[in-house]
């Protein structure tokens, strides 16, 4: 099974504290840590750990930092040629806030990821996919680069004929544009209702939301619905996988770990609620650990809670 990841990579600096700040305040938190994050890249680590082939399309700056993020990288066995070393930009970083019940607070400074370009994702991607199967292949792509490379991923998965996902995180201006493309979304709730756009669906109203865009896409949809689980919508009623009960110590990298394992696992050919179930235990088992790649689990790791 072969998995394109097209998204960021950044490093993440954590700081663990009691609660989250509020606005103009400060919290003197505790134990500080460092970790290899970015939503594209931690979706194609937890892909690797599960046992498929991830090649990671995205954006490095040319300094230690970014030497360091695909050292990270190659050690789980990711492919990085199609990252590109970007001189005079700085490679991406984000600073993280963890409070005590495990929910967080995120702020990303794009750096390299800011100045993908769909000329480099086109002609990357088109590499990554020369030789593969379409049948044995999944492109997943974020939104924490710029939505033109995001749009040039979509077209070239289109093309070469593979099933697409689109993990619309973050949030950003002109997201749902997107769904022209017609992927296969995995919006958790409040990015299902940015990408529906109509005020008038409460946030928890999963059934219309699914229903509404699929319908938009063409595609099923997988609404991600944290300790919850998920709601894989195909035809007309959404199933509700559910999530096995976790001790969240960092939920940060949760939706990523998702991500990387549903679509190795749509590689691999499972039907779509299947891949989600493995998705979905995969992704509590890697909030049991602070840092965003920390918890996510090998392949037996996952059989065995499934198992359980
Ligand atoms: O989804 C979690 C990720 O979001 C973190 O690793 C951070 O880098 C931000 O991209
Ligand atoms: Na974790």
């Amino acid at each position: 099974m072969d998995v394109v990841v097209v998204g960021a990579i950044n490093v993440d600096f954590v700081v663990e504290a009691e609660r989250l700040p509020g606005p103009g305040e400060t919290v003197v938190g505790g134990d500080v840590s460092r970790h290899g994050g970015g939503k594209g890249a931690n979706a194609a680590v937890a892909a690797a750990r599960v046992g498929a082939r991830v090649k990671l399309v995205g954006a490095v700056g040319a300094d230690p930092t970014g030497v360091e993020a695909l050292a990270e990288l190659q050690a789980e066995g990711v492919d990085t040629a199609q990252v590109a070393v970007l001189p005079g930009t700085p490679t991406g970083v984000a600073l993280i806030s963890v409070a005590a019940d495990g929910e967080n607070q995120i702020t990303v400074g794009a750096g390299a990821n800011g100045a993908l370009t769909a000329l480099h994702v086109e002609a990357a991607l088109t590499d990554a996919l020369s030789g593969a199967l379409p049948t044995g292949t999944c492109v997943l792509v974020s939104t924490e680069i710029p939505l033109p490379a995001v749009a040039a991923a979509l077209r070239g998965a289109r093309h070469a004929g593979v099933t697409c996902v689109l993990n619309p995180a973050p949030v950003v201006p002109g997201l749902a544009g997107l769904l022209e493309h017609e992927p296969l979304i995995t919006p958790n709730r409040s990015e299902a209702l940015a990408l529906a756009g109509e005020l008038e669906i409460p946030v928890d109203d999963v059934r219309r939301l699914s229903a509404l865009l699929a319908h938009r896409t063409g595609s099923p949809v997988a609404i991600t619905l944290g300790a919850d689980g998920v709601a894989v919508f195909v035809e007309h009623e959404p199933e509700v996988v559910l999530a096995p009960r976790a001790t969240a110590r960092d939920t940060t990298g949760a939706g990523d770990t998702f991500n990387g394992v549903f679509a190795a696992r749509l590689a691999a050919g499972d039907p779509l609620s299947v891949a989600a179930r493995y998705g979905v235990v995969a992704a509590s088992l890697s909030v049991e650990e602070v840092g965003a790649r920390s918890g996510m689990p090998s392949a037996a790791a996952v059989e065995a809670a499934l198992r359980r």
